[in-house]
């Protein structure tokens, strides 16, 4: 019988396509997906680093699997993703059942790693090289990209698929862990993801997110011409089949004029951008090497608003970095009242050993305080995603539908007639009733009440 694969994933939309890859290339290795861990053979967990709350999740889940490890000493137990290259041997140490632990830059591994756990040669480890120690080129190639072709018999779903169109971070903003556990930015070469969008649009794909920490900053040299993300989007909106690219997450100091002008322009391109803005005060700013005051943002919005006036934009905040005043955090409110985010994602601080703000600054804003910030933002926030949400009413959208809603999975309903959700053009997400056979497909839906982050509407 064939050997069953779980793989649980946390984090973000890179770690939900590094899964869907790996679990691609043990499904080629003869591996069988299982949604139950207690079935499987081999266990997976990818990992986040972010944030501690979500490592101290991760390691209370790790020590929840030890009894199905109990029970099935034969049973393999992975940690891969971020924690790994960030954590190294510490996990074996702090979870002594885990038997490999391979990091984003080597998951093109996993395979061989397993079967050499499975041989009977003790706990593995793949890790990329440190960037403060080696040289850039090897260093580079120790974070060798996974493979994304033939990547369709795990697809979760067959209307939309993930492409990364580069990988790593250059920016190394003080707080983040992402450029020393994900390597060097590095940008796939136009004519591979141009294939790989083609590949996607021949199995039905409909819409499609690049990828990149910093997508923004993509740029590939092919012999005399140097293409930026605008010309990537210009070459992609050619491809026919797909209805709808977006690009994640945005790096404010490279949103072009080319870039905005391409949203505007380009028919397939989602007026939707996510540019985290981080704070709202230059002091902050500075601290955490953003690279741009929070005038050159404004700036940049009013651009954005100018050249594309229907665009979503949503951000993300850190409240509680090393240092915060009360003037500092009102700054940061004073942005997000002005900057009438669709949405924006608020984040308390959190020291991430190995980082430049934990080894220079003292973490120094109480929880408590830190705690009160990130309510106070939210409460603001989320007044205007509900005014922003109910200028929806009366309308009708195009949604490209998903599935069943998570209601209409809550009451487990069977029938064809069931609650379905999808989302707008601009990521709005919208519920309506109807036919199961909808799913997949774009449809026309009347609004006729609107939550902060729900519309719900009626099927034309
Ligand atoms: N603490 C809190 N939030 C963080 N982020 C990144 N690093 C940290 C940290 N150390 C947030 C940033 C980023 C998002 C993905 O996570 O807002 O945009
Ligand atoms: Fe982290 Fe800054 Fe790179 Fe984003 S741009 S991944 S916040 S270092």
């Amino acid at each position: 019988m064939a050997k069953q694969l779980h793989i649980e994933t946390v984090g973000c939309q890179m770690n939900v396509l590094d899964s869907e890859l790996v679990a691609a290339s043990l499904v080629r290795a003869g591996y069988q997906l299982v949604d139950n861990p207690r079935k499987a053979d081999v266990i997976l967990f990818n990992t986040c680093s972010v944030r501690q709350h979500a490592e101290d999740k991760i390691y209370s889940a790790l020590g929840r699997l030890k009894h199905l490890k109990d029970h099935h000493p034969e049973r393999i137990i992975g940690v891969i993703g971020c924690m790994a290259q960030k954590d190294q041997g510490l996990i074996f140490r702090r979870a002594p059942h885990v038997d490999l632990v391979v990091s984003p830059g080597q998951l093109g591994r996993v395979p061989e790693v397993l079967e050499r756990v499975a041989a009977g040669a003790g706990p593995q480890m793949e890790v990329s090289l440190d960037r403060t120690w080696a040289v850039r080129l090897s260093v580079e190639r120790s974070f060798l990209p996974l493979d994304p072709s033939q990547r369709a018999p795990t697809r979760p779903a067959r209307h939309q698929a993930l492409v990364r169109i580069m990988f790593g971070c250059n920016k190394f903003c003080t707080y983040c862990i992402v450029p020393s556990v994900r390597g060097p930015e590095q940008s796939r070469p136009v004519d591979e993801i141009e294939a790989e969008v083609r590949q996607l649009a021949d199995q039905g794909c409909l819409e499609i997110p690049l990828l990149g920490q910093t997508v923004n900053s993509y740029k590939h040299r092919a012999g005399e011409r140097t293409y930026r993300l605008s010309d990537l989007l210009d070459r992609l909106n050619d491809i026919e089949g797909p209805r709808r690219l977006k690009f994640v997450t945005n790096y404010p100091r490279h949103m072009t004029r080319d870039l905005i002008e391409a949203v505007r322009d380009l028919p397939k391109v989602s007026p939707y951008l996510h540019v985290p803005a981080q704070s709202g005060s230059d002091r902050i700013l500075k601290r955490m090497k953003r690279g741009y005051t929070a005038g050159a943002y404004r700036e940049m919005l009013a651009q954005i608003r100018q050249t594309v006036p229907d665009a979503a934009i949503t951000s993300d905040f850190i409240v509680g970095f090393c240092g915060e005043t009360e003037e500092d955090f009102q700054q940061t409110v004073d942005l997000v009242r002005d900057g009438r985010f669709k949405n924006s994602f608020i984040f308390k601080y959190s020291t991430r050993p190995g980082t430049k703000s934990a080894e220079k600054y003292a973490d120094d804003v109480p929880y408590d305080v830190k705690r009160r910030r990130n309510n106070g933002l939210l409460a603001i926030q989320n007044a205007i995603s509900l005014e922003d949400s109910q200028s929806f009413v009366g309308r009708t959208v195009e949604i490209l539908v998903e599935g069943p809603s998570k209601t209409s999975l809550k009451r487990a309903e069977t029938g064809p007639a069931v609650q379905l959700a999808g989302r707008t053009v601009c990521d709005r997400i919208v519920v309506c009733e109807g036919d199961r056979g909808l799913i997949g497909r774009v449809i026309s839906v009347e609004i006729y009440q609107a939550t902060a982050f729900t519309l719900f509407g009626r099927f034309q």
